[in-house]
């Protein structure tokens, strides 16, 4: 593959959204050092703090993304700062992972599952464009990539607020890399499986904080699925190896458009099985209940 960049002031700046840890922090470290000017994503003055101290070059970007005053804040304090540099990266990295029944979620939690992992995202994007299409048409290679995950192809039960709107991610970054082709404005969809960051311990919270609440409805198929997300993070790739497939997807000359990374590959072959099927082996895996088992139970 071509990963010549022919970017006249060598590989010009990105900003990379949820910087603080993880995939963002990896990636933000990774493109900067391979030469670009990175802005690094964060949501408070320790983080950006924490970053400078990381790496004295990445450039922290203070960002909520859920927040329109806060990302137009964001993207006029980049523009200012490019010291005509072209801009040609958006990484939408930013992410949460709600977990809990689809019956007992609140309708609050399942929006800011929506606004942080797209609507803040398509927000972002809005405001990026002008400036992506303008070092497109100077001759860069300029575009969008966005962390969507392998649970945007395969819906886990109790995961459905995640699952949802990397599903909605999927389907958006689809349609606009399709509306943004007569500008050479690329959009790709980098699609991790399990990877060792914090977002776990926070799956872990999330999950404690929803227990108990269904009248023990759902309670011992939750603590089912916790043991199964205990046992998955322990298989998780370092996060550097999709911050190299982010590289990647900024660098080449075609960029993939929708990229598995680590055990993702091998989840997604879950997709190609008939629905009907596919229940019954998730819920087997998962150990829950088999159907209609429940009918004659209390509550
Ligand atoms: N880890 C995995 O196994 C995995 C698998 C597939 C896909 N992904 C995706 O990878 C991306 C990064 O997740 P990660 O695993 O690296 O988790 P992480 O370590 O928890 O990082 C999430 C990042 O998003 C930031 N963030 C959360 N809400 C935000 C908001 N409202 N505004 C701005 N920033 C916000 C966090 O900032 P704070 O520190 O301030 O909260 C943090 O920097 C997510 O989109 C996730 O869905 C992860």
């Amino acid at each position: 593959m071509d990963t010549t960049s022919n970017d006249p002031h060598g590989t010009g700046a990105v900003l990379v959204t949820g910087a603080s840890s993880g995939i963002g922090l990896a990636t933000a470290q990774l493109l900067r050092t391979r030469g670009h000017l990175v802005f690094a994503g964060v949501r408070s003055e320790e983080q950006a703090d924490a970053l400078r101290t990381i790496d004295p070059e990445l450039r922290p970007l203070r960002l909520e993304v859920r927040d329109d005053a806060s990302r137009f804040a964001a993207m006029e304090r980049l523009a200012d700062e490019l010291d005509g540099r072209p801009f040609v990266g958006l990484v939408n990295n930013a992410g949460i992972a709600v977990q809990g029944p689809l019956e007992t979620v609140s309708l609050d939690d399942l929006r800011r599952q929506f606004e942080v992992n797209l609507f803040g995202l398509a927000g972002l994007v809005q405001l990026a464009l002008p400036h992506l299409r303008a070092s497109s048409r100077a001759g860069h290679r300029a575009g969008v990539v966005n962390i969507g995950s392998v649970g945007g192809r395969l819906p886990i039960p109790f995961n459905g607020p995640y699952n949802a709107s990397k599903f909605a991610l999927a389907a958006y970054s689809d349609c606009l890399r399709q509306e943004l082709r007569p500008w050479n404005v690329r959009v790709s969809l980098v699609e991790p499986g399990t990877t060792r960051t914090a977002i776990w311990t926070k799956i872990e919270q999330s999950l404690t904080s929803v227990e108990g609440t269904s009248d023990g409805l759902y309670d011992a198929m939750l603590a089912r699925y916790g043991d199964s997300v205990r046992r998955l993070q322990a298989g998780g790739i370092d996060p550097l190896r999709v911050a190299e497939v982010v590289h990647r997807a900024l660098s080449a000359r075609r960029p993939a458009h929708r990229t598995l990374v680590g055990d993702a590959r091998l989840m997604a072959t879950l997709t190609w099985v008939p629905t009907a099927l596919r229940d019954v082996l998730l819920g087997r895996g998962l150990g829950l209940p088999r159907a209609g088992s429940l009918l004659r139970s209390n509550p």
